[in-house]
């Protein structure tokens, strides 16, 4: 059985033993090895049931120590990074030898992110290697913003989840990777794309995936829920043949027609933040309930809104 508690020196020990544990970030919680240890890396992607061809994020607490491990850091990541870091952003850089190719996939390069959370950060200060960590959820699956969450569902697998409380953010990191020195965005997540341009000017953002895509985790259908999940257009009404077996995901308001307790309300104030919160929760939820399929209304694409509905559609694809 797995224990829950805020133990930073019980996650340390596991971690060093090459375990796997749970840890809270401001995103979402992560699945966390030594990213050094190629047999801790293959923990996290057996107890994913992910595809080793989709690459891991490396976490550090300090951007010094993430010179052992990349071999450059071009000037428009050292602005991002000074701008953002502890925070949610995850550059992509040239990976040195030490990191392992299991962590990237057989990639040149290596995703890394110094995450805001206080356990997490004293536990990557103690510690003398870098953490690997994926989002700590069966692969396609939506990401945990709990303990409890991760608990759910992993928790006859990992011995210790780090409690950090809800995640902050609730969303994951954006992910920026660069041609020569030249920004571009393969994720929307918890920092948009205004953030980043206000840092570096323009940036060309690519979230779209193909077969083969830069970013092989970016595949269309992620993010989702058991359940078929269908996105309305803002102001949509969903088509309500059997509103006793469906559920509505809403931005502001109740959905008329749709039982209030199968009903979830992302921000009664329209606030995008706090939908962004409530986002991967409130699906988990819906997904829990004996229904036969559950409608999500797509929100403005302002500040977090282009994230939200990034994964909005993401969910959305049928498997
Ligand atoms: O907020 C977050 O980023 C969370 C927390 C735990 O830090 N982590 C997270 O990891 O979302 P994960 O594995 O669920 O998503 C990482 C994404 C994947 O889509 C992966 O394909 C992409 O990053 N990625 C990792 N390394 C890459 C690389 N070298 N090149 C391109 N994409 C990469
Ligand atoms: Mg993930």
């Amino acid at each position: 059985m797995v224990q829950i508690g805020q133990n930073v020196s019980h996650a340390k020990a596991w971690l060093e033993r090459g375990n796997v544990v749970g840890i809270p970030t401001e995103t979402v919680y992560g699945l966390a090895g030594n990213a050094l240890d190629t047999n801790a890396v293959l923990t996290i992607f057996r107890v994913k049931n992910r595809p080793t061809f989709d690459p891991l994020i490396i976490h550090t607490d300090t951007p010094a120590k993430l010179s052992q491990f990349v071999t450059d850091f071009p000037p428009a990541a050292r602005q991002l990074a000074d701008a953002f870091w502890p925070g949610p952003l995850t550059l992509l850089l040239p990976k040195q030898a030490s990191i392992p190719d299991l962590v990237t996939a057989g990639l040149p390069t290596v995703a890394v992110r110094i995450p805001n959370h206080p356990l997490t950060l004293q536990l990557l200060a103690e510690l003398d290697f870098p953490l690997a960590a994926p989002s700590a959820n069966p692969f396609g699956y939506i990401s945990p913003t709990t303990a409890r969450h991760v608990a759910d569902q992993l928790g006859n697998q990992i011995p210790y989840i780090l409690d950090g409380g809800p995640a902050r953010i609730g969303l994951e990191s954006t992910i920026v990777g660069f041609e020569g020195d030249m920004p571009c965005v393969f994720r929307l997540g918890g920092l948009t794309q205004a953030q980043i341009e206000a840092v570096v000017g323009p940036v060309t953002v690519q979230t779209h995936s193909t077969d083969n895509p830069a970013a092989p985790g970016m595949l269309s259908s992620h993010y989702a829920p058991r359940k078929p999940l269908i996105l309305l257009k803002p102001g949509q009404s969903p088509p309500l043949t059997n509103p006793n077996r469906t559920g509505m995901l809403a931005f502001r308001e109740p959905v008329g027609g749709v039982p209030d307790a199968q009903q979830r309300i992302l921000s009664a104030t329209g606030d995008l933040d706090e939908a962004a919160k409530n986002l991967f929760a409130y699906l988990r939820w819906l997904d829990t309930l004996d229904l036969d399929l559950i409608y999500a209304e797509t929100l403005p694409n302002t500040g977090l809104g282009a994230a939200i509905n990034d994964r909005l559609r993401r969910a959305s694809v049928q498997k």
